[in-house]
C-alpha cells in the first residue's frame, strides 16, 4: 500500500498548483519504490496508481480489459461519487462522453467526428489557423513588451480556433472560456463557480452541474438552430448525425458539444503557455529553436512532455488481469498518470529538463489505444503555425513574475505566466 502522504499528494489539486514540484516528486518517488501499488487517500476508494510508461501503453492497448465507462473517470472522491450516482440514476457520469464510453458505443461515437481531425483534412485549415495565430501575435506585439502570456494570448488562440470549428460565433467566446475553466477548474477555488473548497462534496458538485447545465442549454440552442439551417461546422455535424440510423442521445450530443469546446482548447492553451515559461526560464534552449525553426516540431513535442495537461484517466478492470506481473482484480480502478509515464528515466534520459532537440520523444501526453486523443494532430498543427510566426518576430523573453499552475488533479496547467519581451 501506497504511504498515506503520498497517495494524499497524488489526489491533492495544490500539489498540482503552483510550480507543480510536490507531485512531481511524489511520482519520481513511486517510480522508484512502489511504481504499481494501491493508493488509499483519506475519503477515496482504493485505486492501482499506473507509473511506469509501459505500464499506462499497457492498460491503454486493452481497452475491453480496462473499461474507461464502468466508474468515474476522473479520480473522485467517495461522498462526490456517491452524490453523483444520486442526481445520474446511479450512473458515476454527469455527461457522457467519449471518455465516457467503450465498445460498442465509443467506437461509433468516435467514428461520427473522426474524419474532421485527420491531418489531411486538418490542412484545409492551415492558412485560416495562421490568420488567427497571427492576430494575437499582433495583439501581443501591441501590449508594450509586458504581458500575461497565459491570459493575453495561450488561452484565447485556441479558443478561438475550436469555437470556429464547432461554428460557436466569437461573442460566445468569453463564456465558454468561464464555462471550460469553471470544469476544469473546479478544485480551484479562484476559478471555479462559487469559491467552494474541494472538501466541500455538495459544493463542488452543485458547481459542477451548474457549468453543465449551463453548457447544455446553449449548445441544446445551437442543435436546435443546425437542425433547421444546417452549416459547414462540427455542431451541424453533431446536430444532424446518427448512431446506428437513429440521431445520437440527447446526454450523449450535448456531452460530446462540452467535451470539443473544452478539451479542445484548455489542453492545448496550458501547453502553449507552459512552453513559454519553458523557453522564458531556459534562455539556451529559446536561443536554439530561434536560430533553427526547423526545431519547432521538437519545441512542441517536448512542450506537450513537458506540461502533459491532462494529469491522469481512470480505467476500471472488466476481469482478473496480470500487469507487469502483478494482478489487477475484476472491478479494481486503475490510474493512468500520465506526467508519471512522461518522466520515467527509463525512457526518458533527463526527464526534468525541457529539450526542444529531444529525440525520439514518445510521450504519453495523448494516451494510447481506442481512447488516444481525437484532436492531438489539431494541437500540434495549432502549436506549430504559432510558433512559426511568433519565434521569427520575438527577439527577447524574460518571466517577470513567478508564473502558476492551476490547482487541479485532472486537467490543468499554468494560469499565469507574467511576461516581460520584445518584438519586432
Ligand atoms: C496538447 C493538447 C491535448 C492533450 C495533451 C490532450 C490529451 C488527451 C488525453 C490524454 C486524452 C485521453 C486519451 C486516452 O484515454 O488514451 C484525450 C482524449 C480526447 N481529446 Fe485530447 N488533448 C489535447 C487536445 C485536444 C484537442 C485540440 C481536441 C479537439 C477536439 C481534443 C479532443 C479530445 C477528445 C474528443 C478526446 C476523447 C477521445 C476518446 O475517448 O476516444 N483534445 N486528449
Amino acid at each position: 500500500m501506497i504511504p498515506s502522504e503520498i497517495a494524499a499528494t497524488i489526489v491533492d489539486p495544490k500539489a498540482f498548483g503552483g510550480d507543480g514540484s510536490r507531485v512531481a516528486e511524489a511520482f519520481t518517488w513511486l517510480r522508484r519504490q512502489m511504481p504499481l501499488a494501491v493508493a488509499q487517500p483519506q475519503g477515496f476508494d482504493p485505486f492501482w496508481v499506473v507509473t511506469r510508461h509501459a505500464d499506462i501503453l499497457e492498460v491503454e492497448r486493452q481497452n475491453e480489459l480496462f473499461h474507461n465507462g464502468d466508474r468515474a473517470t476522473i479520480v473522485t472522491p467517495i461522498d462526490l461519487d456517491q452524490k453523483v450516482r444520486m442526481v445520474m440514476g446511479g450512473s458515476p457520469h454527469l455527461v457522457r462522453a467519449l471518455v465516457q464510453m467503450d465498445n460498442p458505443d465509443h467506437a461509433a461515437y468516435r467514428r461520427l467526428t473522426y474524419g474532421a481531425f485527420l491531418p489531411q483534412n486538418l490542412k484545409k485549415l492551415e492558412a485560416r489557423i495562421r490568420e488567427i495565430a497571427r492576430g494575437f501575435i499582433d495583439h501581443m506585439a501591441s501590449l508594450g513588451g509586458r504581458c500575461d502570456f497565459a491570459t493575453d494570448v495561450a488561452f484565447l488562440y485556441p479558443l478561438h480556433v475550436i469555437m470556429e470549428l464547432l461554428g460557436v460565433p466569437g461573442s460566445d467566446e468569453p463564456r465558454m472560456l468561464k464555462l471550460t475553466q469553471e470544469l476544469f477548474g473546479n478544485a480551484d477555488a479562484e476559478l471555479n463557480r462559487s469559491g467552494a473548497t474541494p472538501e466541500d462534496a455538495a459544493g463542488a458538485l452543485a458547481n459542477l452541474q451548474g457549468t453543465v447545465a449551463e453548457f447544455m442549454a446553449y449548445f441544446n440552442d445551437i442543435t436546435e438552430d443546425r437542425r433547421r439551417h444546417p452549416k459547414d461546422d462540427l455542431s451541424s455535424v453533431i446536430a444532424n448525425g446518427s448512431i446506428n440510423g437513429e440521431p445520437l442521445g440527447i446526454l450523449e450530443a450535448m456531452s460530446y458539444y462540452i467535451i470539443v469546446a473544452t478539451a479542445g482548447h484548455d489542453t492545448t492553451s496550458s501547453t502553449t503557455a507552459g512552453a513559454l515559461w519553458a523557453l522564458a526560464e531556459n534562455q539556451a534552449q529559446f536561443r536554439k529553436v530561434k536560430d533553427d525553426l526547423s526545431l519547432i516540431p521538437g519545441l512542441v513535442e517536448e512542450s506537450i512532455r513537458w506540461v502533459t495537461p491532462v494529469k491522469h484517466f481512470m480505467r476500471t478492470a472488466t476481469a482478473d488481469a496480470d500487469l507487469a506481473g502483478t494482478k489487477i482484480a475484476k472491478g479494481d480502478w486503475v490510474m493512468l498518470s500520465y506526467p508519471s509515464g512522461n518522466h520515467d528515466e527509463s525512457v526518458f534520459a533527463d526527464p526534468f529538463s525541457f529539450d526542444v532537440a529531444r529525440t525520439p520523444n514518445k510521450h504519453v501526453s495523448f494516451g494510447y489505444g481506442a481512447h488516444i486523443c481525437l484532436g492531438q494532430h489539431l494541437a500540434r498543427m495549432e502549436m506549430r503555425i504559432l510558433w512559426e510566426e511568433l519565434l521569427p518576430r520575438l527577439e527577447s523573453v524574460e518571466l517577470a513574475g513567478a508564473p502558476v499552475n492551476m490547482d487541479s488533479a485532472f486537467v490543468c496547467g499554468p494560469k499565469r505566466v507574467p511576461i516581460s519581451y520584445k518584438m519586432r
